[in-house]
């Protein structure tokens, strides 16, 4: 976060680098919704420089290639007009935050539920990379209720996603998820999800 005073040192001593803080947003983005949204137009406005990461659970196979998912963040940030940098990484975010000198990890919090998963996975980041924080934003409250999973369920029955995802991409994810609806494909992917993550 841009602070102008020196900056305090953690419970443990160690000392923050005083250089601009590159904060990284990983999740699976599957597909971008409003709630992803709120999270990137936060942290553009916090941090120095905020970069947008699709990452891989290993407990989710995706709906969206990467490709497509990397369009979509390519389509909200242009559109929002923030400063903001979409990128892709393998393994685990620790590594990909080290080798890029990335200072923060971000994360949106909506619920309990949220927490119950982010705090684990929030520690072990810290136990494998101590110099690497983990903060976390809250969305509006019209958007808590928004979760991947969900818009992904609804746009497979041909729901109207209106509210649910950007404008700029919903035309496009409407018509792959009713498509996918359709021929019956993607229903494995939700039942590898469950309990898999938190429901982005
Ligand atoms: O949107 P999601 O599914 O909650 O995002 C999860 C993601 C991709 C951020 C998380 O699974 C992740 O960071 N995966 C990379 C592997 C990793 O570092 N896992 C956390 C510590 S084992």
């Amino acid at each position: 976060m841009r602070r102008r005073t020196p900056r305090a040192r953690p419970g443990d001593g160690r000392r923050y680098n005083p250089a601009t803080v590159r904060a990284l947003y990983p999740g699976s983005f599957d597909p971008v919704t409003l709630g992803h949204v709120d999270v990137i137009a936060r942290g553009a406005a916090l941090f120095d420089e905020c970069w947008i990461g699709i990452g891989r659970n290993g407990a989710k196979q995706p709906s969206f290639t990467l490709e497509e998912r990397r369009a979509q963040l390519e389509a909200v940030v242009a559109d929002l007009k923030v400063r903001a940098r979409v990128v892709t990484f393998d393994g685990l975010v620790v590594d990909f935050a080290r080798k890029n000198q990335i200072g923060c990890l971000l994360r949106g919090l909506r619920s309990s539920q949220d927490f119950d998963y982010e705090l684990p996975m929030a520690q072990l980041n810290r136990k494998l990379a101590p110099a690497i924080e983990t903060a976390f934003v809250v969305p509006t409250p019209e958007h808590a209720f928004i979760s991947a999973n969900l818009v992904r369920e609804a746009g497979r029955h041909g729901a109207t996603l209106r509210g649910l995802v950007p404008e700029c991409i919903r035309a496009k994810v409407e018509e792959r998820l009713r498509e996918a609806g359709a021929s019956g494909s993607g229903s494995r992917s939700d039942n590898q999800s469950k309990g898999g993550g938190r429901g982005g």
